[in-house]
């Protein structure tokens, strides 16, 4: 079904007995250059996973105010040369509109400078902001997420592996709010008065599972993944306003 997980809760018929979510980019997609996700190849500058809507890395990186643009990188990206990204990006793009990922890669290389042999491509955090900004990837986790709740049955499992922290620390809150087990939002507050609704969810993961040496050793490309599981309580979903609170996005 061609549709955004966001979107679960609406065309997913309820209760269903488990809801496995494996966030992010294919390794189909990543080695398809047309689909402008790596800088692997020389692709158009694109990364919509939906290609039927929505603005494209390039509508991003040619129109964003430098400041806008620079906080994306730094949010997104957890990039702390954002700024002097988005400065050499608005500079250049005056000359010419960026149109492939090859023109934005090496851009950011020219003004970032290259680690140590072995570590990350300079232009991989700025790759990975624009692809989580033009999908939306955070605010599409957290509608998923509430969604779970309201199609999974007593007992159901929530299953979610991701390949970032910013999606984990998402999953991670999510599951303890929902559980009931995420601290007083004020000392002065007595414990049961933080309490929210009844839990919906019990963890079963205390700790996020990582890939098994024989995994990563066969497929690399999982050796940042980690999975989290829920099991889904009889209690009521929570209500809307209860969506990921601040605390839980922190
Ligand atoms: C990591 S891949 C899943 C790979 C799959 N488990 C496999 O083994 O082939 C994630 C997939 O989810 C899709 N996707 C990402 N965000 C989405 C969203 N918000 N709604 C629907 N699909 C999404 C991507 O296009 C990609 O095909």
């Amino acid at each position: 079904m061609h549709e955004a997980f966001g979107n679960v809760a609406d065309i997913v018929e309820a209760p269903v007995d488990g809801f496995v979510l494996d966030l992010g980019v294919s390794s189909m997609q990543l080695d398809q250059g047309e689909r402008g996700f790596s800088f692997r190849f020389d692709g158009p500058l694109d990364m919509r996973m939906d290609t039927t809507q929505g603005e494209s890395a390039a509508d991003l990186v040619n129109t964003l105010p430098e400041k806008e643009l620079a906080d994306l990188i730094y949010l997104y990206g957890e990039e702390r040369h954002s700024r002097r990204i988005a400065k050499a990006i608005v500079a250049a793009r005056t000359e010419k509109p960026f149109r492939t990922t090859g023109e934005l890669a090496s851009l950011v290389r020219s003004v970032l400078p290259r680690g140590k042999k072995d570590e990350i491509d300079p232009a991989t955090r700025t790759f990975q902001a624009l692809r989580i900004a033009v999908n939306d990837e955070l605010g599409e986790l957290e509608r998923a997420l509430a969604g779970s709740e309201r199609i999974l049955a007593e007992g159901g499992r929530l299953v979610v592996v991701t390949f970032h922290s910013l999606e984990d620390r998402i999953v991670k809150n999510f599951m303890k709010e929902r559980a009931g087990d995420s601290p007083s939002p004020s000392r002065h507050l007595p414990v049961m008065a933080a309490q929210g609704p009844e839990p919906t969810f019990q963890i079963m993961t205390k700790k996020a599972v990582d890939p098994s040496e024989g995994e990563t050793r066969s497929n690399p490309r999982a050796r940042s993944a980690r999975l989290r599981a829920a099991i889904r309580t009889g209690a009521a979903p929570w209500p809307e306003e209860h969506g990921m609170t601040e605390r839980g996005r922190a």
